[in-house]
């Protein structure tokens, strides 16, 4: 049975991965090297202390932790001058839509995010206020593929784990959901996200219905084929 619903942010609900690129060549440019779209791709949903490492590690670099916290704090307030100008518009389609519907059901919906800046993302693009639990990268000690994000907001909606379905665009945060025991909705590429029970390219015209159907739970809908 689906009782609650989990959300991702970046990736998901909106495409903030442009922004967080930008602030990551920038201080690799700085620190001398080049840091590609395909390197980008190794940051999805890894908490930011993460990404630096994998940065470094492109770079072949090493620094002191002070140096590293420094660098993270650097990116971080680039990257926080590209979010604080965001707007509605920039919710991917077809996810108000999708969100009403699950709130019209009764299905609970939480967010589960390993960013750090999330309170700011919703509240520029409206959001805040329509989640019924947000755990995020200030509510947790460990980053996706550990599962506490996800295990959390099932704790804080008071719904079990297998009453949980995720909904992930990064490999980490399809594996942090399987995991918690949750079943998992991939938003991209299914070869990639091969590990989710189904994936979807976004949410323009998906619905609970379809939800369902795709994870063999009967509904009246189903059975009677409308
Ligand atoms: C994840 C993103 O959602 O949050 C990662 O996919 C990012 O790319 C991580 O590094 C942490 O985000 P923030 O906003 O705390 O730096
Ligand atoms: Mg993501």
């Amino acid at each position: 049975m689906i009782e609650a619903c989990i959300f991702d942010l970046d990736g998901v609900i909106v495409d903030t991965a442009k922004y967080h690129f930008i602030a990551w060549k920038a201080l690799a440019e700085e620190l001398g090297f080049e840091f590609t779209n395909a390197d980008n791709e190794r940051l999805k949903g890894v908490s930011r202390m993460s990404s630096l490492e994998i940065l470094l590690e492109i770079g072949g670099l090493q620094f002191s932790e002070a140096e590293k916290l420094a660098m993270a704090e650097k990116k971080n307030t680039l990257y926080v001058t590209y979010i604080e100008e965001m707007t509605p518009e920039e919710i991917l389609p077809g996810v108000p839509q999708f969100l009403q519907e699950l709130r019209n059901t009764g299905i609970k919906i939480a967010l589960g995010s390993a960013s750090k800046n999330s309170s700011m993302i919703l509240d520029r693009i409206q959001l805040s206020g329509v989640f019924d639990a947000v755990v995020d990268g200030n509510s947790i000690t460990e980053a996706k593929p550990n599962p506490e994000v996800f295990l959390k907001s099932a704790e804080w909606l008071g719904v079990l784990p297998e009453n949980c379905v995720v909904f992930e665009d990064a490999i980490a945060g399809v594996e942090a959901a399987r995991n918690a025991g949750m079943r998992c909705v991939g938003i991209g590429d299914p070869e990639t996200l091969e590990m989710a029970d189904f994936v979807i390219p976004g949410f323009d015209g998906f619905t609970v219905r379809k939800l369902k159907g795709a994870l063999g739970e009967s509904t009246i809908e189903n059975q009677i084929g409308t």
